[in-house]
């Protein structure tokens, strides 16, 4: 495909971000961990500020995995402590900027005060429509299907749900990505090549893209560049290129 071609296409409606590399980021700088998620702060923001502009209505951003419970617990406090103050500081900009936020994730095991800024973010901005943020945050992709199929076997118990009626789409509401359709492209930072448990269900068709860059040195021009790649794709679904048949 040509770039003329691929200059027509849409841009993702949603991109998931995996923004990895702050920890190596702060080591070549001779600084501790927590300078590094410190700096990937500066670079959520900028991310944030700038993907609208590039068409896109849907940006997921994975911030704490279900699996990161296995670090230091000087650098969790750290993280949720950046989370805690990153809601706080831009919520009220957010918020007036249209941006509704949705945090993914399990609740359990969360900090009183995380949990509090968690629902504040969401009842604060739930009518706005112009941008949707979401925060994947103590989350995992099986942890998430888990909790909608016990939710589903729940409601089929108490007779609210027909298993027989049970489709992909109606699955896909009760994940937490509920509001967000499919993911069209997932970047990952920092030159790992994996998925580590982030948006299993979700992704299952999206165009991957892996950037050598940090997340803390991570640009929108690069994210820009990204949408231009994934421009050129040729997504089948399983099928066929138009006139290919
Ligand atoms: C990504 O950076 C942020 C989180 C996973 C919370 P890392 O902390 O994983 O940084 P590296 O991969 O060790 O460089
Ligand atoms: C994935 O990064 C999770 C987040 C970015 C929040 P990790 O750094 O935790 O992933 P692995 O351990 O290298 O797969
Ligand atoms: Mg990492």
């Amino acid at each position: 495909m040509s770039d003329d071609v691929s200059a027509d296409r849409p841009a993702p409606a949603h991109i998931a971000i995996i923004m990895d590399g702050n920890g190596r980021w702060a080591r070549r700088r001779g600084q501790p961990r927590a300078f590094g998620h410190r700096k990937g702060v500066e670079t959520v923001r900028r991310i944030v500020e700038g993907t609208g502009d590039l068409g896109v209505k849907h940006l997921t951003l994975f911030s704490f995995s279900t699996e990161n419970w296995r670090r230091p617990a000087d650098e969790i406090g750290a993280l949720f402590e950046l989370m805690k103050h990153y809601i706080a500081a831009d919520l009220d900009g957010l918020a007036r900027r249209g941006v509704k936020i949705r945090i993914l994730g399990s609740r359990e095991g969360l900090r009183e005060d995380v949990s509090d800024m968690i629902r504040r973010a969401e009842a604060r901005t739930a009518d706005n429509t112009a941008f949707h943020l979401n925060i994947a945050f103590n989350y995992g992709g099986r942890d998430e299907i888990v909790r909608a199929s016990r939710a589903i076997a729940e409601a089929a118990q108490k007779g609210e749900l027909d298993p027989a009626r049970l489709d992909e789409g109606a699955f896909g509401t009760w994940l937490d990505t509920a509001e967000s359709p499919d993911v069209d492209l997932m970047i990952r930072t920092s030159g790992e090549q994996r998925i580590s448990n982030f948006l299993l269900w979700q992704a299952a068709y999206a165009e991957l893209m892996f950037v050598d860059t940090l997340w803390p040195d991570f640009t929108i021009d690069q994210l820009a560049d990204a949408i231009d790649a994934y421009k050129t794709r040729s997504r089948r679904y399983g099928g066929l290129d138009a006139g290919a048949a």
